[in-house]
């Protein structure tokens, strides 16, 4: 099929029904809210393909400061895949951000194209579930120990140093929104964003916010290589249910070399965010 000519245009909160079709179509977790969140972090950065009078296609890209750019929310409605629509968003997503690295989480689908873009692998990447949410004391009764808590300064430290990048802006709106730990999902519930140097550090921020949706569904999104994030996944009953490439490529040439340290990393903040 030939290419057609459509061209990238920046998405507002106005485009949220059609592009929440497109995740739901997509069978992802985003709500509403997610969209919405991603189109405030990144005002400049959601763009869409409209195509036979309705959204086609979407990517986002999010800046965190000069080092790092992440991509997300790359779709496509099934009915408008292979006319280069994820291509062409993406290529102008890139073309727009002067950073040193950019990176993302691929699909299974979107590996090829994030490959021919130049994309290498970083790491696996893997969804856990769990269908009904046990509550911390259920699970771990001993808790956290000490009772320890862990604050939000410290979130925000340990997530810099656990990324190599300054994420205060989408901290600020996770804050704002009482979802700092984890938030509500189309399908579950979402533990994250969480880095930690401890154990303990990582279950301070675990345990409330299971207590909070105990019984319900929750997605934990973590790199298999953090045996001790994959270990306390495994406690509280959570198991692996999809498998994502993390990706990364330089944004400019001879970047800064990233200070980050993923055994730091026990959840990640989202696909679309890193
Ligand atoms: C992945 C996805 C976004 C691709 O969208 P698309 O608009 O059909 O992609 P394009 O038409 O721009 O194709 C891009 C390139 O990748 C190739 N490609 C796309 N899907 C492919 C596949 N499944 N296998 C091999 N190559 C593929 C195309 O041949 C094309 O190559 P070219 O530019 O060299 O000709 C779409 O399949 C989709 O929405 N999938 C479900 C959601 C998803 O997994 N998104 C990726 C998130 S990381």
């Amino acid at each position: 099929m030939s290419l057609s000519r459509e061209m990238p245009r920046v998405l507002t909160p106005s485009d949220l029904e059609a592009a929440l079709k497109l995740s739901t179509a997509a069978g992802w977790n985003q709500a509403p809210e997610d969209w919405l969140r991603v189109m405030r972090l990144a005002p400049e950065g959601c763009f869409g393909i409209d195509a036979d009078g309705s959204l086609a296609a979407t990517a986002t890209v999010v800046c965190y400061g000069a080092d790092l750019a992440w991509i997300g929310m790359v779709l496509t409605d099934p009915a408008m895949r292979g006319r280069g629509f994820a291509r062409r968003l993406m290529e102008h997503a890139i073309a727009g951000v002067s950073v040193s690295w950019i990176k993302l989480d691929a699909t299974d689908m979107g590996l090829p194209l994030y490959r021919k873009l130049g994309f290498v692998d970083e790491c696996a990447i893997e969804r856990w579930a769990v269908e009904a949410a046990p509550g911390c004391l259920d699970a771990h009764p001993s808790g956290p120990a000490d009772g320890r808590t862990s604050s939000d300064d410290q979130a925000l430290l340990d997530d810099r140093a656990a990324l190599g990048a300054d994420r205060s802006a989408l901290f600020a709106i996770l804050e704002e929104e009482g979802h700092l730990s984890g938030r509500p999902g189309a399908r579950a519930a979402y533990f994250g964003p969480c880095a930690s140097a401890t154990l303990e550090g990582a279950m301070a921020r675990l345990c409330p916010f299971l207590d909070q949706n105990k019984g319900k569904p929750v997605y934990w999104d973590l790199f298999p290589d953090n045996r001790n994030a994959a270990g306390l996944a495994a406690e509280f009953g959570f198991k692996p249910v999809r498998r994502l490439t993390r990706m990364v490529r330089p944004g400019i040439e001879n970047p800064k070399t990233l200070a980050s340290d993923p055994s730091l990393i026990y959840a990640i903040a989202g696909f679309e965010y890193g």
